[in-house]
């Protein structure tokens, strides 16, 4: 054999080998994973996303929140990702099986979302937190989501969703700061993220 084809051989096995360790062999592993449905209970985990969560992740999605936040809490002893708080247990690859496009992330500005749900359960604080960061934690970095709200004139009653917004936050006399649809299904989806369930294995 001449040098050109061992060079073509040499390029086509490394090319081969990394093709097999990095797409097939995980694709086989992880491929056939389904939700688990416990007998006894009929419940099934992870539990699907409602219509108003699914909406939400769009949003999630489309707002970037993923460049800041990841969702996989990471085991073992190199990390402190359990000792955070961040969840209960490790992430499991099952965990992720209702999730297209997935949005685990990579950058940790923020803290990990993948158990926001149980960690902070309240719409409330969600709401106040998105409309702006420093009002829940002061010296955030996290940026505002103000679009993602309504400044209404007030007809008749106060709207039982209307932000308690204090001082120089607070709107003009006559008018209340309520979430629109996109903040309810946001808030929706961020409330659903709670990996507290164990899987059988
Ligand atoms: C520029 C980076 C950045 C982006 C983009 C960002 N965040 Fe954050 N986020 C942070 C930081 C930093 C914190 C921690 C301080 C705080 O609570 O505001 C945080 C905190 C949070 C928390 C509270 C976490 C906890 O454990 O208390 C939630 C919930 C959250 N972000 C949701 C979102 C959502 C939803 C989006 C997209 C709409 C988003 N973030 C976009 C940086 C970011």
């Amino acid at each position: 054999m001449n040098y050109a084809t061992w060079i073509f051989l040499g390029v086509f096995l490394t090319f081969a080998a990394a093709w097999l360790g990095l797409v097939f062999f995980p694709h086989e592993q992880l491929s056939g994973l389904r939700a688990q449905k416990d007998a006894d209970s009929g419940q099934v985990f992870p539990p699907p996303y409602s219509g108003e969560a699914l909406y939400g992740r769009s949003v999630y999605v489309r707002e970037g929140c993923w460049y800041c936040h990841t969702q996989q809490v990471r085991g073992g002893d190199y990390n402190a990702d359990l000792a955070r708080g961040w969840g209960a247990r490790r992430s499991d690859p099952r965990d992720y099986v209702h999730d297209a496009p997935h949005v685990l992330g990579s950058m940790r500005t923020g803290p990990d979302l993948a158990n926001i749900g149980a960690r902070q359960p309240s719409d409330k604080w969600h709401y106040l937190h998105l409309y702006d960061p420093q009002l829940t934690s002061k010296g955030s970095v996290m940026p505002p989501y103000r679009f993602l709200f309504e400044l209404r004139k007030i007809v008749g009653q106060p709207s039982p969703e209307a932000l308690e917004l204090e001082g120089a936050a607070s709107p003009a006399e006559g008018y209340e700061v309520v979430p629109s649809r996109e903040a309810r299904a946001l808030v929706a989806y961020l409330k659903s993220l709670d990996r507290s369930y164990e899987f059988k294995e």
